[in-house]
């Protein structure tokens, strides 16, 4: 059957491994759930179609045990080692069970076990106890009313607001199970530029829609909220956070929503943040904002995600570090049900930077991760570009918050400051497009933020091997080379684009394609030349402690490593220093010699990976295998643009010569 993607990493085809199939059709006859909901059909359903797809077998829903052996058992039961998502699947007497307290565990460890069919492990003494490390796991979508998606590279959005409450596309259904497959169990529906529209009774009845499509799926619904809503939509005059009439205005919003969506999740604000409306209008603060949704939302359990992407347009400022300066004195002051949802690093989703300096500056405020999925700054769907290497290595950097081992992914689970909840999200990279993501491998990208989201212990390695066998082929040589292929391409995309530190080289306002010369845009900080400050001396933006020293907030012990010219890691070296042309580096290469190395290795390696598809051919599907070819084709000319243009832009500061044996740009 022709794959075109469609069917993400739920693709169920036959296993191809004959002998893997003989024996798990022999073990499996039957399903038998213990009790009844609309959560534990939905696992059953998923049970049978993915193994009757996988095995060519009706897998049969019983009324009692089979004494044949071979059943699924769904169980719920008291397991003092599982939490409420958790789940047990083990084998005994020749019958397979999936426990858990709730059916939310049940939905899971199903999932789980089809993942386990489908990647051929060996069921006979299945034996696995797991439990998310982190509460909220969201998708957070960019999606405006009119259908267009802001940074969204794959079709228009999925959510066809004019045709809902009426027409449900069975699509809808399909996004939940992807998503409770990696266990996302909730999604924001709309951009955090945020039309007030979504507050009218017409929209909410819209929402309502989608939510009932996605409860058996245990996928909760947030929304985005313009801040100004009173006054868009409220008919106030003001929507000041401390007025009486608008805290009024948000309490009665919020008793509305819950009557139309019981079990509605809460909000995401994107306040006083490029131009987006918010508190200090009115002369107020990020927690006099929160605050006031939060305590509308709070009777019906609803939480607030108010965004810490704040920056001011300041010339001789440095935008990494307004963020902390706005964020980091209200440490402790935010209402119980609000949580700070913080970007990966300081600036904004470029494709490398330190951690965000707030993670672990806020002790007393539960803070979130914001990923994104869509590749707004990495060749969007055209490059391919896998992101897991990318969230780990934020995840497992060390804050020294509290001493050594104070990683980023503590802070965000909650763990090292006892925070109350814990959440991380990813801005979603899908769209109308029959594959879901454009990039039919950009699908891993939101495969990863599940994965990691449940268990940030996974290695880049093992998610890149489930999602391929799940998702296009389980033939070893094959998925040896695809695998390859995608732990590389992060760095190979850093070393093309931005390397040795450098960031915001991206075209104006469309981030895409090289624009290191852009001097003048609608604010400072919008510019290339802002953020890498060539010379004649040299290249980087010193934010050492002779410079913004951005690198004051992070802990002394990052910044005896960071803050030294010396010691500073190269992938970091630019991105706190501005370093001499011919400086030495420790690779035994100036500084300019070093970035033209980077410049063409980068663009090298995309053709290598051009060669490296070509015999993978016979062993995944036709349209998939061309799509990816022809991706690839763009990614190396974009490449080579990238490195063209850097390098000869930079060269007009170095005035140096393009190193031998790379040859000039033609
Ligand atoms: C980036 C992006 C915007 C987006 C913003 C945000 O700046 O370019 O389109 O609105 O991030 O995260 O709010």
């Amino acid at each position: 059957k022709a794959d075109d993607g469609y069917r993400l990493w739920l693709k169920y085809d036959p296993l191809q491994d004959a002998s893997k199939r003989a024996s798990y059709s022999k073990s499996i006859n039957s399903v038998y759930a213990s009790q009844e909901s609309s959560t534990i059909s939905a696992a059953v359903e998923e049970l049978q179609m993915g193994l009757k797809g996988l095995l060519g077998k009706n897998i049969t829903l019983v009324k009692s045990m089979d004494s044949k052996r071979g059943n699924i058992v769904l169980k719920i039961e008291n397991n003092e080692k599982l939490s409420e998502e958790g789940y047990r699947i083990f084998s005994q007497n020749g019958n397979f069970y999936i426990s858990s307290k709730s059916e939310k565990g049940l939905l899971y460890g199903s999932y789980e076990f089809l993942r386990q069919v489908q990647t051929l492990q060996d069921l006979s003494k299945i034996n696995i106890e797991s439990n998310p490390k982190i509460k909220l796991r969201l998708l957070n979508h960019w999606d405006n009313p009119n259908g267009t998606i802001e940074r969204g590279y794959a079709g228009a959005s999925l959510w066809k607001w004019h045709e809902l409450p009426y027409v449900i596309d069975p699509r809808y259904k399909d996004y939940a199970r992807a998503n409770a497959s990696i266990g996302i169990n909730g999604t924001v529906l709309n951009n955090v530029n945020a039309s007030a529209r979504f507050m009218t009774a017409e929209y909410l009845e819209k929402v309502e829609a989608l939510a009932k499509v996605f409860r058996p799926y245990q996928i909760k619904v947030f929304l985005s909220v313009r801040f100004s809503a009173p006054r868009n939509v409220g008919g106030l005059p003001t929507a000041d956070p401390l007025d009486p009439q608008v805290r009024q205005w948000w309490k009665d919003k919020a008793k509305e929503i819950y009557s139309i969506i019981p079990d509605f999740g809460g909000f995401v604000v994107k306040a006083n943040s490029e131009g987006e409306p918010g508190p200090q209008d009115y002369n107020r603060t990020h927690v006099d904002g929160a605050n006031m949704l939060a305590e509308a939302l709070e009777p019906f359990n609803g939480i607030v995600m108010w965004r810490a992407f704040v920056y001011k347009a300041d010339p001789n400022g440095d935008r990494t570090k307004e963020a902390y300066y706005e964020f980091k004195p209200f440490d402790g002051q935010f209402h119980k049900n609000v949580i700070v949802q913080v970007k990966n690093g300081p600036l904004d989703f470029q494709p490398r930077e330190p951690f965000h300096p707030l993670f672990g500056a806020m002790p007393q405020t539960p803070l979130m991760m914001e990923f994104q999925l869509t590749q707004e700054y990495l060749g969007f769907a055209t490059h391919l570009v896998y992101e897991a290497p990318m969230f780990k290595e934020v995840l497992d950097a060390d804050t020294y918050a509290k001493g050594k081992g104070s990683t980023v992914a503590k802070v965000i689970d909650g763990s090292l400051h006892n925070y109350r909840f814990s959440a991380i999200c990813g801005v979603a990279n899908t769209g109308s497009d029959r594959n879901w993501t454009g990039h039919p491998i950009g699908q891993v990208n939101w495969y990863t933020l599940g994965r990691l989201a449940w268990d940030y212990s996974l290695s880049s390695e093992q998610i890149a091997e489930e999602w391929i066998k799940m998702t296009l082929t389980t033939q070893p040589k094959a998925v040896a080379t695809i695998k390859d292929m995608m732990l590389k391409s992060r760095e190979v995309m850093v070393n093309y684009m931005t390397p040795l530190g450098l960031h915001h080289l991206m075209g104006e306002g469309i981030h895409y394609g090289p624009q290191p010369w852009l001097d003048k845009s609608g604010r400072p900080d919008w510019t290339s030349t802002y953020y890498h400050r060539a010379d004649t001396i040299g290249l980087g933006f010193n934010r050492s402690a002779t410079g913004s020293n951005a690198v004051g907030l992070y802990a002394p012990e990052i910044q005896a490593v960071w803050g030294s010219e010396e010691n500073c890691p190269l992938e970091f070296l630019l991105w706190f220093h501005h370093v001499r042309w011919d400086k030495k580096l420790p690779t035994g290469k100036s500084l300019w010699d070093e970035l033209c190395f980077r410049y063409y290795g980068g663009a090298e390696e995309v053709k290598k990976m051009q060669e490296q598809w070509i015999p993978i051919k016979p062993f995944i599907d036709k349209e998939i295998f061309t799509d990816v070819l022809g991706r690839l084709q763009i990614q190396h000319r974009e490449a080579v643009w990238w490195r063209d243009a850097c390098v000869l832009y930079f060269q007009t500061f170095s005035k140096k010569p393009i190193p031998e044996p790379l040859e000039k740009p033609k």
